[in-house]
């Protein structure tokens, strides 16, 4: 690595081109997924309005009293770098209408996210998440057709996992339990950090959250939420918990999972690896039936997850998988000035029939272009001398066996399209 007077800002990572191979193989993947069940790509601006992200995911998490970027523009708006996407898709659903169309109402998006936290392996201050939100369906069906969807994509990938889930009931059940769980933590005051006393009057359930030691300890014999719920979802979670058994995805109860953000409510889950080192999730999501009319639209149920797109991507590295090469047809070779510029000529043609080809005029001899046709794994060389060029004709050479023969301009792109077909 060379030192530059210039850094990445900490936390933010380049995709170089050796990265780009298995981000676009995550990616399209992703899409292929999506497109396949019917759900329409939705992208966001990257600001948003700051106070959007107080709202919707709360004034006291983690991501919006201590990690967002927020900045204010030359007419002294406060905006904000998004730090995560359903808020912003919240606000776009209902900005452009969209409680008028047909109920559910599926999105899936790809989107950079910002997150001034502490990098370490796996947490990023800029990271991408493949996600998605769907809009208008209240039933079980859809939280389960939500969590198979994420789990799809990660089996798609080859990462084994697991889904933690959890209900954390109503805005009811919650309070009831909130009530409870700082009449436990009262013995711990005096043990307890700052940060999370001052959470235990605000909102004690984000102790739950907390990875340190010390208070994993204090949790152990904590109430549980589960214990709190309500007839109808208790119900309901037992519903959701018998369908996935019944799709084959298998799940882990996890009573004290209650996600960082605020705007959840009922189901609650997380995409855990199973076959490498434990590590933070792999994805996450929820259900959320109140965030829609709480910024300001019709009351609309929804329910969505977030996958991270760099914790896939240190996955499938663990797991050593690699993308087949991206190869092309035809490697073009030129030896000499003219036949260069002739050989330009080609590959042009060539790429306008759509065959794959590459060239690499900086390399002036036969043997390193050959070398370097045959890293790219093309099937064919054209190969081109002064002579060829004069002549407006090529040797097409088959890089597996060797064999080769002359072929016209007029006539090789006919030609290369039947024997690459064979
Ligand atoms: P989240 O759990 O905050 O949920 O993030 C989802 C996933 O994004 C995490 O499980 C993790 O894989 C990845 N992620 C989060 N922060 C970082 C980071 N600093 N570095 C690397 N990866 C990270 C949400 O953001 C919700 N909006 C998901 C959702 C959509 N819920 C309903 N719909």
């Amino acid at each position: 690595m060379s030192h530059s007077k210039y850094q990445r800002p900490r936390g933010m990572q380049d995709l170089l081109p050796a990265d780009q191979r298995l981000w676009s193989y995550i990616t399209e993947t992703y899409v292929r997924i999506c497109r396949d069940a019917g759900i329409d790509r939705i992208s966001t601006p990257i600001l948003e309005s700051t106070e959007l992200f107080t709202r919707a995911v709360g004034e006291q998490t983690e991501v919006v009293t201590k990690e967002m970027y927020s900045l204010i523009d030359k007419s002294n708006n406060s905006l904000t770098l998004k730090p995560e996407s359903t808020a912003g898709m919240v606000r776009a659903y209902i900005q452009n209408g969209m409680a008028s169309l047909p109920k559910p109402v599926e999105l899936y998006y790809i989107e950079p996210h910002f997150r001034y936290e502490r990098p370490q392996a796996g947490r990023y201050r800029q990271h991408h998440q493949l996600g998605l939100e769907i809009f208008g369906d209240a039933g079980a069906t859809s939280d389960v057709h939500t969590i198979s969807l994420g789990s799809r994509v990660l089996a798609s990938l080859g990462i084994e996992h697991i889904v933690a889930i959890n209900s954390i009931g109503t805005a009811d059940d919650r309070s009831k339990y909130v009530a409870v769980l700082q009449r436990y933590f009262e013995k711990y005051s005096k043990d307890l950090p700052a940060n999370n006393l001052a959470q235990l009057s605000t909102n004690p359930l984000r102790i739950l959250d907390s990875k340190d030691s010390k208070i994993i300890e204090m949790i152990v014999d904590a109430p549980h939420i589960l214990d709190y719920l309500s007839k109808d979802s208790s119900l309901r979670f037992q519903l959701i918990l018998e369908m996935l058994e019944g799709c084959g995805i298998s799940y882990e109860l996890n009573s004290r999972l209650v996600r960082g953000l605020d705007y959840y409510n009922d189901t609650v889950f997380e995409y855990v690896s199973t076959g490498n080192q434990a590590r933070d999730s792999l994805g996450g999501g929820g259900r959320y039936d109140s965030l829609v009319s709480q910024l300001g639209g019709v009351d609309t149920p929804a329910v969505g997850f977030g996958l991270g797109l760099e914790r896939l991507k240190m996955e499938l590295e663990a797991n050593g998988f690699w993308p087949a090469e991206n190869g092309v047809d035809v490697f073009v070779v030129a030896i000499g000035k003219d036949a260069t510029n002739y050989a330009e000529v080609i590959c042009e043609l060539l790429l306008d029939a759509s065959i794959k080809t590459s060239a690499n005029f900086t390399k002036k001899s036969l043997s390193d272009q050959l070398a370097i046709a045959a890293k790219k794994n093309a099937r064919y060389a054209v190969v081109i001398g002064n002579r060829e060029a004069k002549l407006n004709e090529v040797i097409v050479k088959d890089m597996s066996s060797g064999n080769q023969h002359t072929e016209k301009q007029d006539t090789l792109v006919k030609n290369l399209h039947n024997i690459l077909k064979a």
